[in-house]
């Protein structure tokens, strides 16, 4: 048999070429065979450059065939490049299609935490009545937190109140009645307020107690304001809040800044008065503290106490959102369980 002639070994290289292209299976692949079949140390360069050394009218015939070969091998690189990348942009476009049938991504929104919600609710119910809405600070003088309040320095009733002082002079507010004295302080009656916000005290937490909770205070003052103006108003209040059917219950109590004084109850939202475990059996829950404003702090803010008389209740937020809910424990407010605070 005779050796293979130079223009059959360029045919072989062609086919072998074209035949390893036709499985080119990525971008990869492609650039390695481009090395094998086009570059400097190839074989088909080898051979073209081999035809120097054949004789002289062999060579012009094998200098074309050469070249048509490797213009046929380049032509076939970039058409399988193309293919290749087609090929691509499919996989992508594929990858990436929107199966506009599929169930839709939900997205979380945030909602108002209960303590919040209950607090708007009740600001609304007292708004409609035409209280106005003030605010103080956080950190107060004993002089606001208590003084102008009838509790002097010194006097037993300062113990209701376990307070966090911040510095000699200075605490955390342990309820919002200051913001009574600070609005007298810069109104003449009649006032008509109601102020809402946090309350601190030195407390252990437990299911009941949390060093910092939310109170929200009123206070009226007009000439001839009498006890049932606050039981009408209160009443209002529970009958919005709780439903038409609740009822009231004033018990006699006592508060350095009102007198008389009083805790309200209202009949139990679970068995309505006959009596059941959520009230002990008393058929009533208490939720707040209530009272004609002493005259002594009418005199600490420059009120005529013979002229004028008023009331103030003031009610912890959490309690109101206890009741209203069926909640346990003070402390779940508080420790940003959303497994808790989505079911508001
Ligand atoms: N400030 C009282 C407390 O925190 C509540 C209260 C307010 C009672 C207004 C009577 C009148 O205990």
């Amino acid at each position: 048999m005779n050796e293979p002639s130079l223009a059959q070994n360029l045919q072989a290289i062609r086919d072998e070429a074209l035949a390893a292209l036709a499985k080119a299976a990525g971008a990869a692949a492609l650039q390695e065979l481009r090395v094998r079949y086009l570059g400097r140390k190839s074989r088909l360069t080898e051979l073209v450059r081999s035809i120097g050394a054949q004789p002289a009218e062999a060579r012009p015939e094998l200098g074309k065939l050469g070249n048509k070969i490797k213009r046929e091998i380049e032509a076939e690189f970039e058409k399988t490049a193309a293919a290749l990348a087609e090929r691509a942009r499919e996989g992508r476009a594929r990858a990436n299609r929107i199966d506009v049938t599929l169930p839709g991504v939900r997205r979380e929104i945030g909602r108002l935490h209960p303590v919040t919600s209950v607090l708007n609710e009740i600001v609304a119910v007292f708004q409609g009545m035409g209280f106005s809405l003030e605010t103080g600070p956080e950190a107060e003088t004993e002089y606001y937190n208590f003084d102008a309040l009838n509790i002097p320095r010194d006097h037993p009733a300062r113990d209701m109140w376990d307070t966090l002082y911040l510095a000699p002079g200075i605490c955390l507010r342990t309820h919002t009645s200051p913001v009574q004295i600070r609005t007298m302080e810069k109104q003449r009656p009649p006032v008509r307020m109601i102020c809402a916000g946090k309350t601190f005290r030195a407390d252990t937490p437990d299911a009941s107690h949390s060093p910092m909770f939310h109170q929200l205070e009123g206070l009226f003052v007009d000439e001839r304001v009498s006890l049932s103006d606050l039981k009408g108003v209160l009443g209002v209040f529970v009958r919005r809040l709780f439903g038409e059917k609740t009822r009231l219950r004033f018990r006699p109590s006592f508060f350095p800044f009102t007198e008389p004084s009083a805790e309200v109850d209202i009949s139990c939202l679970v068995c309505g008065g006959t009596g059941c475990p959520v009230c002990s059996k008393r058929g009533w829950l208490e939720i707040l503290g209530a009272g004609m404003v002493n005259p002594a702090v009418f005199e600490a803010v420059g009120y005529d106490p013979v002229k004028y008389t008023g009331f103030a209740f003031g009610m912890g937020i959490e309690r109101i959102a206890i009741l209203r809910y069926g909640i346990e424990d003070i402390r779940l407010f508080f420790e940003n369980d959303l497994r808790f605070l989505k079911q508001f």
